[in-house]
């Protein structure tokens, strides 16, 4: 009896563990390889959605809030502001509240983090001035031209059609309209690298599933760091679907980076 009792323990742990390995499989698939990622991207910050803004700012102590005013800030003053990979609108709330802009359309394949985003927009009254849509990167439902400014924060290393996202914003830019991007990146300094690193893969993911219950998630979300297009590297994307004046500068030890570009 109790040798039969082992036997089915043994079977549930390694089928519960093979479940578990299976998600954070799925979740490290390579980022371009097809379609289907966009599918299980969309349901990682689904599942999130509600602990996102709290994860945030306690894992960077609130320094991702100065982050995202910089790059508001780096915008010239404008009227209409796409929004890409809004999740939960600090960056379209920011770009209104420095007066920089004086309608954002929001859009992300997530439900879950725009319904989050709509609740805080109506929660400031905002709600005249956002629309938030579902669309993707690679796709976006909108006219050549059509905007003065894009932004996109910490949205770019999720996308499973890099390229063909950054051509799609370069197309719905006006000529002149500017493109600013955050995401993150490395420190360069090795000290700070090391502690770094030791903070992003064995402390953040605890206080991920602490949070969230979802641990395998951010598994995925600290190797996507790891794996993407960083500095140079990264600004090759941009000049290749034909972007002008692309650089970036590095924020708090370029732990994470602010991209910017224009279209002539
Ligand atoms: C880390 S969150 C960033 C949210 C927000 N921009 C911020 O600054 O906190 C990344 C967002 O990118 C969205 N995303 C991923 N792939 C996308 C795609 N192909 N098109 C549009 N949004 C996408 C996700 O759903 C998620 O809401």
């Amino acid at each position: 009896m109790a040798l039969k009792r082992s036997f089915f323990s043994i079977l549930f742990l390694s089928l519960h563990g093979l479940g578990r390995w299976a998600n954070v499989c799925i979740a490290l698939w390579p980022l371009d390889l097809n379609g289907n990622r966009v599918n299980q991207i969309d349901k990682l910050f689904d599942g999130i959605s509600n602990q996102y803004d709290r994860f945030n700012h306690i894992t960077s102590m609130g320094i991702d809030r100065s982050w995202r005013r910089q790059a508001v800030g780096s915008l010239p003053v404008c009227h209409d502001l796409l929004d890409v990979a809004v999740g939960t609108g600090d960056l379209t709330i920011e770009a209104l509240r420095q007066q920089k802009v004086s309608r954002v359309v929001g859009i992300d394949i997530s439900d879950g983090m725009m319904r989050v985003a709509k609740a805080k927009v109506e929660g400031l009254g905002l709600q005249d001035k956002v629309t938030l849509l579902h669309a993707d990167c690679a796709q976006l439902p909108f006219a050549d031209g059509s905007f003065d400014a894009i932004t996109c924060g910490y949205g770019v290393r999720n996308f499973a059609q890099l390229d063909q996202s950054l051509a799609e914003m370069y197309r719905v830019l006006r000529p002149g309209g500017q493109l600013r991007i955050l995401e993150f990146t490395y420190p360069t300094n090795p000290i700070i690298r090391f502690f770094y690193d030791f903070y992003l893969t064995k402390v953040m993911p605890i206080i991920g599933k602490k949070l969230t219950q979802q641990g395998d998630s951010f598994v995925y979300f600290m190797n996507s760091i790891k794996r993407f297009d960083k500095g140079k590297a990264f600004l090759s994307h941009l000049d290749k679907v034909g972007f002008a004046d692309t650089r970036f500068k590095k924020q708090t030890f370029g732990i994470s980076s602010l991209y910017i570009a224009c279209k002539r």
